[in-house]
């Protein structure tokens, strides 16, 4: 076959004023300056060298908050390493052999990467950690496996389990409740005998947060977090998406002991003017405590007990979830954006090609 386009979708330049030493970045990237799509290479399938590894087909990549904090100058320390400047951008994704020289790995092979480029085709020479075979896709949509039972799911799961201690008839909160971590937290603390208020960005994200079973929901951009949790708390355990504002009002409502599960802090990803907490002395006054965890240092422990629990549930229904899937590499910067500024309304995945 002669060779065919390998479009990748490259890290061009970095978002104005991410040079600062702080990890809130600050602008969002701008599709087609800051992240470009590039069509000009060309890639011969049936030759290209293996040296040993595996050729593999973009199906379907992820699109996370945290891939923001990955455009930055190399110097600059993060917990993830940073991208390179003219290299594709990388993120978990689903592929699918087309050739190997592996020998645990075969064409037809489906594997869930953690780190695969935004680009059409790619030729791993070693294979990254934690990349699992699936068999099959047990009757879920591939995409499926990007979100409730991909990282955002594992995440959502490993660290309920380790850090929640939830009881049955104890109070949580949840914020970014609609979107991929969040909507899994509400339905464990709910199957865990919980009453779960949540807060999401629309209307229509609310109406799906409800669905999910949370008993009080609403909408922190027209109602007020504070009179909502002051009337419906004290809370036992917050699972902390965007930190900001949010967590300073879930401070002043904790009971004493509380816990609070510290996920992310997607208010202030964009933001180099970050929200200050006002009431941080709660902590001590009310002994609480806060858990801030990677998923990536929890998996070992829980990914089989992951498999083995949430598969099922969410096979039968038990777990719903929802995507919203992009179609086309091209609008992946698009749809990063969109995810940090609350315009995806599900779990945000890049269909890049059809199995
Ligand atoms: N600790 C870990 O290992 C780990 C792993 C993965 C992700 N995370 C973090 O977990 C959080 C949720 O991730 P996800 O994948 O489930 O994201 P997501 O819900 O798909 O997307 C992010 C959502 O955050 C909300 N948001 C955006 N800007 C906000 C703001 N200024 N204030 C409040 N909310 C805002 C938006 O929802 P609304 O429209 O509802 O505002 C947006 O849809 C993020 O902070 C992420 O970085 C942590």
């Amino acid at each position: 076959m002669a060779p065919v386009t390998n479009a990748r979708h490259i890290f061009r330049e970095i978002p104005q004023d991410s040079h600062m030493l702080t990890p809130n970045l600050s602008g969002a990237p701008v599709p087609g300056k800051d992240l470009v799509h590039d069509t000009s290479e060309t890639i011969d399938l049936d030759n290209v060298p293996l040296k040993g590894g595996i050729l593999a087909k973009a199906l379907v990549l992820s699109i996370d908050p945290y891939v923001r904090s990955r455009l930055r100058e190399q110097h600059i320390k993060g917990y993830v390493p940073a991208f390179k400047l003219g290299q594709p951008i990388w993120n978990i994704g689903i592929v699918k052999v087309i050739r190997s020289e592996h020998p645990d790995y075969k064409a037809g092979d489906y594997l869930y990467i953690w780190d695969v480029p935004f680009a059409d085709y790619t030729v791993f020479t070693e294979i990254p950690p934690r990349t699992t075979k699936l068999e099959s896709n047990k009757g879920i949509p591939w995409s499926a496996w990007l979100g409730v039972l991909g990282m955002p799911g594992q995440t959502a799961y490993m660290a309920w389990k380790e850090y929640s201690r939830a009881k049955k008839g104890e109070t949580v909160f949840v914020t970014a409740a609609s979107g991929p971590i969040g909507s899994v937290v509400v339905q464990l603390a709910k199957l865990d005998g919980c009453k779960v208020i949540a807060s999401a960005g629309s209307d229509a994200k609310c109406d799906d947060v409800r669905a999910l079973g949370a008993d009080v929901v609403f909408n922190y951009k027209t109602e007020s977090t504070k009179e909502i949790l002051q009337r419906e708390g004290p809370l036992d355990v917050y699972w902390d998406n965007v930190g900001g504002e949010s967590l300073d009002e879930a401070l002043l409502a904790m009971r004493e002991h509380g816990r609070i599960l510290q996920c992310g802090t997607i208010s202030n990803y964009n933001d180099p003017n970050a929200y200050g907490l006002k009431n941080y002395s709660m902590f001590f006054q009310k002994e609480l405590q806060m858990f801030g965890f990677l998923v990536f240092t929890l998996y070992p422990k829980y990914i089989d007990r992951f498999l083995a629990d949430m598969v099922p549930l969410v096979k039968e229904g038990k777990i719903k979830h929802r995507e919203d899937v992009t179609k086309g590499l091209e609008h992946s910067c698009q749809a990063l954006v969109d995810v940090l500024s609350g315009k995806n309304h599900g779990k945000k995945v890049i269909l890049v090609a059809e199995d």
